[in-house]
């Protein structure tokens, strides 16, 4: 029997996902007592779906596309067009493919060592200062990190410049007024940055390793055996190092985390190595980051008994399925231990239940490849944070908005005193 979606009113609702942020998705799965509701974004009728069994739909490639899902602002700043999100089926599969290979387990060790030594050079200049913004720091660690990992010339005199333009695309695709167009403008200097270092490859004038994203979105070869157009290649390079340096988000979170919650320390130093990842999944799961993605309807199916007609936009709550009090035991609480019985990974395994990087599949699906480097530079930072260096917490403002998306502490979490240890 068909049952009726709920209906929230209004002609377009997109501004209510501005005003309510995270909780946009989840305040109205709980009002509708119901996984999926319908409303208007953006012009069009959209379900939004929240939960394990609705991660598990909206990750059935049978039933979903990607290609032309994503809202103009967000490609104007986030995304860039033709890029490996907007494909779909083989062309997908094959460029997937080329991202899953740059991620082999002795290139996440070799990001790993990057990460630690851009940290720890850094360290010495923050030594000489009172106190650190450790956000607007751990951009600039990262933006070095990646570039070096991906074969990306970066001269001293550009690292603050490149840093800013990678990063407002992923701060800007949902800010209103000045800090939006900026976000525009970050991807078109940053594309015409990359193209122009893919012209050099191609041309022989530049001559990263093998191994490096760099190289291998340089000479990537399409199912028809073509390269990419420069346009695409400099849209697929982003892609490594902009998300690289979004990284910068967790890192706050991270130092965040063991500011609330220090009694996590002695059990990070204590007996079970495991610990270290079940904090990093905590802090992946508890904190913000990434709030919904969208996907479109291939043909009309029916799910639970709710008819979903072709060509619908669909959108996932990755927030709220990340608190959703059916799969994590009092979500609201902070609780690595939740994660003691993952021993098998929730980066290792087709997983529907911690959506922060995405759920399903690596190759086949559009779940992050980015994954496994994001785990490990965050095992990193918290080992140095732990481990390496002392500090000390100033009174600040740590609050953190559950309206703008991305968020992070107000204060960007300010850090005094540091001092090496290691
Ligand atoms: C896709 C989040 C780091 C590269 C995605 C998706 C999410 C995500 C939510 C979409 C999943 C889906 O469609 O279901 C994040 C977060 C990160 C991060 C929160 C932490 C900063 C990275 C890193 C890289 C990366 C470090 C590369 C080195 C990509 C690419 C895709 C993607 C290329 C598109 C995959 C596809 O469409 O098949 N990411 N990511 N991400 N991410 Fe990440």
């Amino acid at each position: 029997m068909n049952k009726s979606i709920p209906i929230e009113k209004g002609f377009e609702n997109g501004l209510k996902i501005l005003r309510e942020g995270y909780m946009y998705a989840p305040n109205r799965h709980k009002i509708y007592q119901s996984d999926v509701f319908e409303t208007r974004l953006l012009g069009q009728k959209a379900l939004v779906m929240g939960g394990e069994e609705a991660a598990k739909l909206f990750y059935d490639e049978d039933k979903f596309k990607r290609g032309g899902t994503p809202p103009e602002p967000a490609v104007a700043t986030l995304l860039g067009k033709g890029g490996v999100q907007h494909l779909d089926d083989d062309a997908h599969r094959n460029r997937k493919k080329m991202f899953m290979d740059l991620m082999s387990k002795d290139q996440i060790e070799v990001w790993a060592k990057l990460v630690e030594k851009h940290l720890l050079k850094a360290t010495k200049e923050w030594m000489t200062k009172e106190s650190i913004v450790f956000y607007e720091e751990s951009k600039e660690v990262l933006t070095r990190a990646v570039c070096e990992w991906a074969g990306v010339p970066l001269p001293e005199k550009d690292v603050k410049k490149r840093s800013r333009q990678l990063a407002i695309m992923f701060e800007s695709p949902m800010a209103m007024s000045v800090k939006h167009i900026e976000g525009r403008i970050g991807r078109q200097q940053a594309e015409s940055w990359c193209r122009d270092l893919i012209q050099q490859v191609r041309d022989n004038k530049l001559h990263p390793q093998e191994k490096t994203a760099l190289y291998q979105v340089a000479w990537h070869e399409q199912l028809d055996g073509e390269l990419l157009d420069l346009k695409t290649a400099a849209v697929e390079l982003l892609n490594v190092l902009r998300p690289s340096v979004a990284i910068a988000i967790y890192f706050t979170f991270t130092a965040l985390s063991l500011h609330q919650f220090p009694e996590v320390k002695d059990k990070l130093n204590g007996e079970d190595p495991y610990y270290l990842h079940m904090f990093i999944q905590e802090i992946r799961r508890y904190y913000p980051f990434f709030p919904f993605n969208g996907a479109t309807t291939r043909k009309n199916f029916e799910w639970k008994g709710y008819s979903f007609d072709k060509d619908t936009l669909v959108i996932l709550d990755f927030y709220g399925t990340n608190h959703d009090s059916r799969i994590w035991e009092d979500p609201e609480e902070f609780r690595p231990e939740r994660f003691s019985d993952w021993h098998s990974s929730p980066t290792d395994e087709i997983q529907m239940k911690l959506l922060a990087q995405g759920g399903g599949d690596y190759y086949t699906g559009h779940r992050c490849p980015g994954e496994f480097n994001t785990v490990r530079a965050m095992e990193v930072v918290a080992d140095y944070l732990i481990n390496k260096v002392s500090y000390t917490v100033p009174n600040q403002d740590i609050g953190f908005s559950m309206v703008n998306i991305p968020t992070v502490p107000k204060s960007g979490m300010i850090l005094e005193n540091i001092d090496y240890i290691g």
